[in-house]
Parts: structure tokens; sequence; C-alpha cells
């Protein structure tokens, strides 16, 4: 398994990192625009091996996109991060165009590959690449919604006061500050309905948390987060590598389903070797609909920027 990763900032060297430690792949290809930047990060990386006990071989090129030929999967990072305050959304100026090229030199050299989408924001990238690239719906595949998950499911475990290994929780919609959608009526304890354990005050806390998740620790961190992005890309990586059918929430090219139409948003999907195997109906009552319908609307009005 050939793996991609463009972009070498925090996000692409996290992914590439946790994609390597699972061990997984054979290779992983960093690239960046900065001239020596992704050689550095890959050898450095590379000196964690014996350490992290990972066979995967990264190596970093600087813009040459040759040696990303053949790749299984490509993750699209590259682009800039927001700033405390800045909405992603904001972003669309820059990394449109940035996204739009790298997009059309992965797939010059790995025609049949399967693209991650990451740069924000993240909605409009994933269907900015559907429209610039010939690739099949089913191979491109925006992330969010996994990293989102895991925001609500550490905010959920910090509720209940319980491991997050006890937690099950989905967030679908936008992968934006006001149009993500924590499932809290489906999310559980260990089978056990979250509502059973937590007000309704309480769990509007955790939602609200949740969607702020991004914005909170760019206001900590000064830039966006890094760790959980690579966390989520590789955990989408390896169900795609090993073929092994998990359901994430992941934005893709929605013809029909959920009552939406040439968009791309967070919908539960089964990953697998073809990328999306499967979208995933999910009942949604009257009040869910509605928060999709809107979430649709906000992703839709960033659509028509580009
Ligand atoms: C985040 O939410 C970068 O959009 C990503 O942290």
């Amino acid at each position: 398994m050939k793996v991609t990763v463009v972009g070498a900032g925090a996000v692409g060297a996290s992914c590439a990192e946790y994609i390597a430690i699972k061990n997984f792949a054979s290779e992983v290809v960093l690239l960046d625009i900065k001239e020596g930047y992704a050689e550095g990060k890959a050898m450095d990386l590379m000196q964690t091996a014996s350490l992290n006990a990972f066979d995967t071989k990264i190596t970093g090129i600087t813009n040459d996109y040759s040696k990303t030929a053949n790749s299984d999967v490509c993750v699209i990072t590259s682009g800039i991060p927001r700033k405390p305050g800045m909405t992603r959304e904001e972003l669309i100026g820059i990394n449109a165009g940035i996204v739009k090229d790298v997009s059309s030199n992965l797939i010059k050299f790995s025609p049949n590959t399967i693209i991650i989408v990451v740069s924000n924001p993240m909605d409009t990238m994933a269907y900015l690449v559907h429209k610039s690239t010939n690739l099949p719906k089913n191979k491109i595949i925006g992330m969010g919604g996994a990293l989102d998950s895991a925001r609500f499911k550490y905010r959920l475990a910090e509720a209940l006061g319980g491991p997050i290994s006890d937690v099950d929780g989905m967030v679908i919609g936008g992968h934006s500050d006001t149009g993500m959608i924590p499932l809290t009526r489906l999310a559980t304890r260990n089978g056990v309905p979250v509502t059973e354990f937590l007000s309704e005050d309480r769990l509007n806390q955790v939602k609200e948390d949740t969607k702020v998740g991004g914005a909170t620790l760019t206001k900590l961190l000064g830039t966006s987060a890094w760790y959980a992005p690579g966390a989520a890309v590789s955990a989408m990586v390896q169900a795609i590598a090993c073929d092994t059918k998990k359901v994430f929430p992941c934005s893709v090219m929605l013809e029909g389903e959920y009552g939406f139409n040439d968009i791309c948003l967070g919908v539960p999907v089964i990953l697998g070797k073809n990328g999306i195997e499967e979208i995933v109906s999910v009942k949604l009552n009257d009040a869910e609909k509605a928060n999709m319908l809107e979430s649709a609307e906000g992703v839709k009005a960033v659509n028509e920027l580009l």
C-alpha cells in the first residue's frame, strides 16, 4: 500500500507519522513545495522507526509528483491553516487554487487513486476535487466527521466522567463551527444511550463544545490542530488499506441521499478497499433533518464562492 501525503506541515506530518506507526502501509511519500521541508520531516520520522517499531518507508520530496506515482491513497492537507478567530470558510481564497493544482498533479501520476481531502473549507474542497478531476465519486473522501466525532466522544466522556473507550457517537453535516451535527440522540455509553446519564442541558453543552472543538484549539495553539486530524486520517486510510468496512462519517458527494444533490456533506459511510463502499442511511428525526438542511445550505453557500 503506497500512500502520498501532500503538505508536510503539522497535519500532514502527523498523518504520515500515524500511518507509519500503524504499520499497514509499505510506503508513505510526504510532499511539500518548501525546499527540503518534506525531506527533513520524513528523515526525522524514519529515525523513529526503530523506536516505534514500524517498517513503513517514509520518503520526503519537494514538489516532484512523479515520486507519488501509483499511490493507492493520496491525502491532501496542503494550504493554509486558520488563525485564531478565523472560520474555516475564510481559507477558500487561497486553498481552492492549491487544492485544484494538487489534485490534478496527483491523478496525473496515480489515475486510480483514492483522494482524502483535509484542506479547509473541507466540504467545499472535496466538492472542488470532484469538479476538477474525473475520479469516480467513491474515490473522493472528505475528512471532517471522523475528527469531529473523536472530539464529540472526548466531550461526552468528559461529561460522563467515564473512559472514552466506553463512548460511541457520531457527528454528521458540514465540517464547520456552525454546521456540524453531533448526534446526541444516538450516542451511547457501552450500549446505553447517553441520554440516560446526562441532562438535555449538559448534552447541549457537549454539542456546543464539539462544534467549536477546532476553533477552541486554534485559539490555544495559534494555529489549527494536528494530532487529532492526523489520527483521523490514519484511521480512514487504514480502513481502506485493510478493507475493514468500518463506518466513518465522511464528506462525500450526495446524489439524492438524505435528500441532497450535488453537494459534499458529512454522512456515515462504509470505508473499504474501494474507498466509499456504501453510503449509510440513518433515520434522522425532524430536528436533525432541519439541522442537516441548514448545514447543507451553509456548505452550498461556500461552494458558490468557488
Ligand atoms: C480542525 O477542525 C483542521 O479543520 C480541522 O481541526
